[in-house]
């Protein structure tokens, strides 16, 4: 009977499925994130056939081998893949999979109630509501922006931002420029999407939001200069991985007001949220910037089909099938 080793505990749609399958389910019994030591420790005590992994563990090529002779496949519990070393991976004749689609819509519901917190200052009004600092209406009390009619840039159009820019053009009105190493006509057509370069979105949008994966050629792709190109009124969404923004030269940007604000789901040096300590307290001090806590595809319906989905690609492997979701 195949091994599955867990690597924390995730909701059980897919672990019930492997079960039924007749497969061994072994979760770790910490519900944290593993160092590198405890994972390498715990595959070589399991032996699994398959490693059901988060985008917090680092699978390099020690914790591959540790997986030797058994390991075939490792199933990335998330869409972004830039947690494993896919090169290792293949040289070890190891298949990775991946989550794509099922997390789309919770991620790009998540970046469009960004952009609203952001425009309409819902998370600064709130604190003022609780306060007990509200005395009555105010003809400028909290104005925000309009995003009707107002020009969305998406980088990077896979599926979330595909997802992204359907909601803003279809439910907010929007326009939308998109740059990506590709242009897709059938986006062009059905949403009116235009084509930019990089540098020229920047320039013109009003609402900049990120959707690539991390890269070595991706890393800091918003950076000082670029940044430099955005409008003073300009807001700036990443819900993709946090080391594609330059967080340094983003607290610098915001505070000397060259844009307007920014809302972040992920961050540069995650777990933490900030690279230098003292830049807590920097942040702390602007109100135009959110933050959540890399929750944008914390859905129930989400992370349940993401369960479902890593377990599907662990019994097409473990089958000797083709698994849905091959990450090459
Ligand atoms: C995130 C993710 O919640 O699957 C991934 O790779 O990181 C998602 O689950 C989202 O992309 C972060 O905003």
């Amino acid at each position: 009977m195949p091994t599955v080793y867990v690597s924390r505990r995730i909701p059980d749609e897919g672990l019930k499925l492997l079960e039924a399958r007749g497969h061994h389910v072994v979760v770790s019994p910490h519900d944290r994130v593993l160092t590198k030591e405890e994972l390498v420790a715990a595959i070589r005590e399991h032996r699994p056939e398959a490693l059901l992994c988060q985008l917090t563990d680092r699978v390099d090529g020690d914790v591959l081998d540790a997986g030797k002779p058994n390991l075939r496949i490792v199933a990335n519990y998330a869409v972004g893949m830039d947690n494993v070393n896919l090169v290792a991976a293949k040289a070890r004749g190891i298949v990775v999979t991946n989550t794509p689609g099922v997390l789309t819509d919770a991620v790009a519901e998540h970046t469009v109630a960004l952009m609203f917190a952001l425009a309409r200052r819902i998370p600064e009004a709130d604190r003022y509501a609780k306060s007990g600092r509200y005395q009555g209406w105010d003809p400028f009390l909290f104005l925000g922006m309009e995003l009707k009619g107002k020009t969305l840039g998406i980088i990077g159009l896979g599926r979330i931002g595909f997802g992204v820019a359907e909601r803003c053009v279809k439910g907010m009105g929007m326009r939308v420029r998109y740059s990506d190493p590709k242009t897709n006509p059938d986006f062009e057509r059905e949403l009116g999407g235009q084509f930019r370069s990089l540098d020229d979105l920047l320039r013109e949008s009003d609402v900049v939001s990120i959707h690539v994966p991390l890269l070595p050629s991706t890393r800091h792709l918003i950076n000082a200069d670029r940044l430099g190109r955005m409008k003073p009124t300009a807001l700036l969404v990443n819900t993709s991985r946090g080391p594609i923004v330059d967080e340094a030269a983003l607290l610098d940007a915001l505070e000397s007001k060259k844009i307007a604000g920014a809302a972040l789901d992920v961050f540069e040096c995650e777990p933490s949220i900030v690279c230098r300590p003292d830049d807590h307290l920097r942040l702390k001090a602007l109100p135009n910037v959110i933050l959540t806590p890399h929750i944008a595809s914390a859905t129930h319906e989400a992370r349940q089909a993401m369960s479902r989905l890593a377990a599907e690609n662990i019994l097409a492997v473990l089958d000797g099938r083709e698994p849905p979701n091959i990450v090459r």
